[in-house]
């Protein structure tokens, strides 16, 4: 069964929950580290912690959803080892999966609608990375730059 971290900021209880429901009762365990409705919290604070749980292994995939779903691509691409995707249609999802093994999915509650985030939702989940050379090989070029850029923190 595969486990997928999920966080959110005070602009998205309602979709993170809505995710959250179907995620479970498509069989796939949920961890939840974001907020309640009704609570106030910092979308780098959930980011933190849904790309924590990734690197540490227990997570494979992470969703962060916030108003626009950027702060949050913002702050989980700034963590060594995390790919963040903003998607708000399903070919980017798919595709970010297949060609950039992205590992955290992120939403905007205030930009999409139910419907389209969770067809965008299984259509990240339910793809594997391609594992093409081509696709190999453009990630380390990516991780090289993380490596040279984020040395020395
Ligand atoms: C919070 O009001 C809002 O700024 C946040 O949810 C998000 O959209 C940031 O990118």
């Amino acid at each position: 069964m595969m486990t997928i971290a999920i966080g959110n900021d005070h602009a998205a209880p309602q979709l993170k929950k809505a995710v959250m429901e179907h995620l479970e009762g498509n069989g796939f365990e949920v961890i939840d580290v974001g907020c309640a409705e009704g609570e106030k919290c910092d979308y780098p604070d959930s980011a933190r912690k849904v790309c924590d749980l990734i690197r540490g292994g227990e997570a494979m995939l992470g969703i962060l959803i916030c108003g626009t779903g950027v702060g949050m691509s913002l702050a989980a691409n700034k963590f060594k080892g995390i790919r963040a995707a903003c998607c708000s249609e399903t070919f980017s999802a798919r595709l970010t999966r297949e060609h950039n093994d992205a590992n955290v999915l992120c939403m905007g509650a205030r930009v999409i609608g139910e419907g389209t985030a969770l067809d965008i939702v299984d259509s990240f989940v339910n793809t594997p990375f391609s594992g093409d050379e081509r696709h190999v090989r453009r990630i380390g070029l990516i991780t090289a730059i993380e490596q040279v850029e984020m040395s020395g923190e």
